[in-house]
């Protein structure tokens, strides 16, 4: 019997290798060219080329100090995450949407230290893009490019709404007052339609052209044409009006939490539970908390813009990092604080506007505030826009570079010394979906296509070979996770056992029909990935920061919709056509392969 089954293993093993030699016969070239979608950059190759690419042509501005990267930073942070989608997450989660506020400023706590650690490695604009060229490859890298641009330019759509918002506001208090055609999108017109006195104002008086009704957000558009004309103009000019901004929504966010403090009624905190008995912190339970995860990791979106900002620094290599980090810990304060105080001054249920932050004062009629709301909202969304609008076309820029975008976007102003032509892309790409989109839409595909990238900036540490510490450059801490991440992987299946009885038998079981299928699907693949990373981290004695970071980065995923991760696939896989038509044959590793082919 033992021989016969020996036999039989023996054979099968035998028919494996031949079937294998078989295909590698008929497939092997195309096997070698699949390979090739994962041909890496070094890191040397990519600070040579960037050094050489600015040798030829006109190099960027080198006016950026540690400061003006934090102020940045804080500049892109703050803003419509915080004056517009910070009520809908409170209205889902109560006062509990502060613990979300932790674990997301958590998440991108690490996902900062892996930027920086990227940035004081590889001074260059491309950020995540360029990161991920070395790290993990050609394909890759350019799927991140194409991730970025949710981040940078779509993300921009939903803050320009935002503004347009408030920017509206502001001039009804001085009495002006603009067509409600000429405020609202076409689409977030058509949608809100039944329950939107704006939406029914627009739609009744807006002029027609032939059988369409003429209905567009002015402002918005305004707002767009502004900032890509201050970005096409210089950097400096940008810096200076965005470090003003940047005081200004300080000012005024401080104000918010210190004259709101006075109004808070600690009853707040713990409104009625919804799915249980008594009051609770989070009354619709964790779940609802987590519903508002797009909401609040879009408040947290921002720090990352710095890095590309690499080639405009005057030491990239120390002043990025310090950009990122101070920035990022200055906002996580800010929001923790303004979570509580927003939760703390009126029940939860009453934030489920677009501008909670006005809302609040008003439901306590302390009028004047909401004045200075409106102009810190339109100066902290104005600077958001800014910095995006910078970083989208240094991303690109670096992306043709590399010869997987056409040259032109490579074009650096001879006087203005920005990136021009990629510039005025970047405007049209978002000025024109401000005509058809609406803005809850935009929101979540920007928030998963940035968490995704954050994943693979952490995936992608954490396949970096250690470097020596050089004196006055940032360097990520090696703590090795050999003993501490399978230690807390144990730790968080205990505590989802122990203290949230009939959580993980809740997550399989199919059999009640669930209205979070999707949240249900992605816990189970996070609860999997958690120990085959433990794994990992044993044998391969991984860094513990970058592995934080991918952990918690992919349990924000977790918290992301159903048609999220429709569109996102959909994006991604409009993106793989393009790289495959466009950039896998013109890149400039491939022209090289091919040329070196030639020579043998
Ligand atoms: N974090 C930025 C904002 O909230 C994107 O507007």
């Amino acid at each position: 019997m033992i021989v016969r089954c020996q036999t039989e293993l023996t054979e099968t093993v035998f028919y494996l290798f031949l079937s294998f030699q078989a295909c590698m016969f008929i497939f092997g070239e195309h096997l070698t060219l699949l390979m090739s979608i994962f041909r890496r950059k070094s890191i040397e190759r990519i600070t040579q080329d960037a050094a050489n690419d600015q040798g030829h042509s006109v190099g960027l501005n080198k006016v950026l100090g540690k400061w003006d990267l934090t102020f940045m930073g804080i500049a892109a942070i703050i803003g419509a995450g915080s004056f517009s989608s910070m009520g809908t997450a409170c209205a889902s989660g109560g006062p509990g949407v502060v613990v979300l506020f932790v674990i997301c400023g958590i998440a991108c706590g690490f996902t900062a230290l892996c930027y920086s650690e990227f940035a004081s490695r590889i001074p260059v604009s491309g950020s995540a893009y360029t990161y991920a060229y070395a790290s993990f490859g050609e394909m890759i890298a350019w799927v991140i490019g194409w991730a970025l641009l949710l981040e940078y330019s779509i993300g921009n759509i939903y803050v320009a709404f935002s503004w347009s918002d408030y920017f509206t506001n502001l001039l009804e208090n001085f009495h002006l007052h603009m067509p409600d055609w000429m405020t609202i999108s076409y689409a977030e017109a058509k949608k809100t339609l039944a329950d939107s006195a704006e939406a029914k104002a627009a739609w009744k008086n807006a002029p027609m052209l032939g059988s369409l009704r003429l209905i567009f957000d002015f402002p918005a558009l305004l707002i767009n044409f502004l900032i890509t004309w201050l970005v096409y103009v210089g950097v400096k000019e940008s810096r200076n009006i965005s470090n003003v901004m940047v005081f200004i929504k300080l000012i005024v966010v401080l104000m918010v939490i210190l004259v709101g403090a006075f109004y808070i009624d600690p009853a707040n905190w713990f409104p009625k539970s919804e799915i249980g008995e008594g009051h609770s912190f989070m009354p619709n339970g964790f779940s609802g908390v987590m519903a508002g995860v797009a909401s609040v990791f879009f408040a947290y979106i921002g720090f990352d813009a710095v890095s590309t900002m690499a080639e405009e620094s005057k030491d990239p290599q120390r002043d990025l990092p310090k950009g990122m980090i101070y920035s990022l810990v200055i906002c996580t304060v800010i929001y923790i604080l303004l979570s509580l105080v927003l939760t703390g001054m009126v029940n939860y249920k009453s934030l489920n506007v677009g501008d909670p932050l006005a809302e609040v004062f008003s439901l306590h009629h302390v009028g004047w505030m909401g004045f200075f709301i409106s102009i810190c909202a339109v100066a902290a969304m104005t600077s958001v826009i800014l910095v995006f609008q910078l970083g989208q076309p240094r991303i690109w820029m670096t992306m043709s570079r590399d010869g997987l975008l056409p040259k032109k976007f490579q074009t650096i102003h001879p006087k203005h010394k920005t990136p021009s032509f990629a510039t005025i892309v970047t405007g049209l790409v978002v000025g024109v979906p401000i005509l058809f989109t609406e803005r809850n839409f935009v929101l979540d595909f920007t928030s998963i296509g940035t968490l995704f990238a954050f994943v693979l900036v952490c995936g992608g540490v954490l396949l970096l070979p250690r470097k020596e510490k050089i004196a006055g450059k940032f360097h990520l801490p090696h703590i090795d996770s050999q003993l501490i991440f399978p230690a807390l992987v144990i730790g968080a299946f205990s505590v989802a056992y122990f203290v949230f009885p009939g959580y993980f038998q809740d997550l399989v079981d199919f059999s009640k029909p669930k209205e979070n299928l999707t949240f249900q699907i992605s816990s189970i693949i996070f609860w999997i990935i958690l120990p085959i990373l433990a794994v990992f981290a044993v044998l391969k004695k991984w860094s513990l920061i970058p592995l934080l970071g991918l952990s918690t980065c992919l349990y924000l995923l977790t918290g992301m919709s159903a048609p999220n991760w429709f569109w996102f696939v959909v994006w991604f896989g409009i993106g793989l056509v393009i790289y495959f038509l466009y950039g896998y044959k013109r890149s400039r590793l491939a022209l090289e392969e091919k040329s070196l082919d030639r020579m043998n």
